[in-house]
């Protein structure tokens, strides 16, 4: 079957074989399954973190597990298990309907709960790790069903074990949250204060909906929507760079943004990408967004390896400027 509607670059690739699962119990007998039939699996949530590159010689398990409760509470916090297959976005609304604090910053990210620990999904001044508690998952070579601990995880920007010690080794099934019943508000992100104030809202009467509100619409003026034109979000991570080779790159260019972290400093690589002139580029069916160059573009029949090369053409180019390597953030398949 084509992988069109099931990849947000809406890449038109076909899957040798394709279930959609439903229950913990499900994904066991479909890993048995494939196991016996000596046929790789390639896991998928919403497919808005992935570039597909060819066709997929597997057996493609699309996770829908849905499902939300509460698994315990105290005065002043929840602890929220959701299924791998809800959405992140409606778990959010979830969330702020009930008025749970601790993830409303990251409202309209696309995707699947089950998807979020994978990277420590994060946008305006919020990532998962602080919020997560555990999660559930079936190690794909015992069937076993384990808890996973936030320690084990190992949850870095953007990155965490199952992007690279622990990759294709579990299925996520289930994560659990643990939310705040009084929220403290994070409005930390410049764009995320001057947008409720000019949606009317004061620093006194801040609500959840209110500052999902402001996110909602700092995203969609930012961002090309993937139903309309085909994007998997950042398609690069932001370079953390020395101290040293930042202060040598600041030499160079004195006005560049730049974010210090613990491990170094963080520079936006939508920056570099337009210092480099690639902002709004075409090639074809491909191409560079017009308002955020580090989002890559399918204009409708674009191809996995025209992007795949575009981007390599991209990382070649800001090395050659910049001495800087970008690192992909989204999946190669
Ligand atoms: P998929 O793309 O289906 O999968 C991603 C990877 O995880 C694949 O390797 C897949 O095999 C694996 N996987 C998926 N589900 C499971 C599971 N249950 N168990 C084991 N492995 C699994 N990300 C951010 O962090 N912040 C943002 O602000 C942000 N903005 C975005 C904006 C747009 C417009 C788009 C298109 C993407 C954006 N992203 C952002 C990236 C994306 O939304 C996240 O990476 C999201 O978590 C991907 O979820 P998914 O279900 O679509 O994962
Ligand atoms: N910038 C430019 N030119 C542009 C756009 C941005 O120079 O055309 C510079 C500006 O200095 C701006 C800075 O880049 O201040 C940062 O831009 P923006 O706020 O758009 O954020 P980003 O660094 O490009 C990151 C995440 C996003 C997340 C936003 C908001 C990564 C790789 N990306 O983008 O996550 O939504 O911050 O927190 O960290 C994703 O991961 O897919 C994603 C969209």
């Amino acid at each position: 079957i084509s992988l069109k509607p099931y990849n947000t670059f809406q890449i038109d690739k076909k899957a040798r074989f394709f279930i959609e699962v439903e229950s913990v119990h499900e994904i066991k007998e479909t890993l048995q399954y494939a196991r016996e039939q000596n046929l790789p699996v390639l896991i998928l949530g919403g497919g808005s973190n992935v570039l597909l590159t060819k066709d997929v010689f597997a057996l493609v398990i699309k996770i829908s597990i849905k499902g939300i409760e509460v698994l315990k509470e105290d005065d002043s916090h929840v602890w929220v298990k959701a299924g791998a297959g809800e959405v992140w976005h409606d778990f959010v609304l979830h969330t702020i309907s009930h008025q749970w604090a601790g993830v409303e910053n990251l409202s309209l990210i696309p995707g699947t709960v089950g998807a979020s620990p994978m990277q420590n999904i994060g946008a305006y001044g919020i990532e998962i790790k602080e919020v997560f508690d555990h999660l559930e998952a079936i190690n794909r070579d015992s069937l076993e069903t384990v808890k996973i601990d936030k320690e084990t995880c190992k949850f870095g920007y953007r990155d965490s074990i199952f992007k690279n010690v622990a990759r294709d080794q579990y299925i996520i099934t289930h994560v659990v949250y643990r939310l705040s019943k009084k929220p403290t508000f994070n409005v930390s992100y410049g764009a995320i204060r001057s947008t409720l104030e000019n949606m009317g809202h004061q620093e006194s009467s801040y609500s959840l909906k209110h500052i999902s509100d402001a996110v909602i619409k700092i995203r969609q003026e930012k961002l090309p929507d993937p139903k309309k034109l085909g994007n998997a979000g950042s398609f690069f991570k932001n370079p953390i760079l020395t101290k040293a080779q930042f202060e040598q790159l600041k030499r160079d260019y004195p006005t560049i943004p730049f974010y210090p972290q613990e491990n170094g400093v963080k520079v936006p690589a939508a920056w570099l990408l337009e210092m480099a002139g690639w902002k709004g580029k075409t090639f074809g069916d491909v191409g560079v967004h017009k308002n955020q160059p580090l989002v890559l573009v399918n204009y409708g029949n674009g191809d996995g390896e025209a992007i795949k090369a575009l981007s390599e053409k991209i990382q070649r180019d800001i090395k050659e400027k910049f001495n800087i390597h970008l690192y992909p953030e989204v999946n190669f398949i």
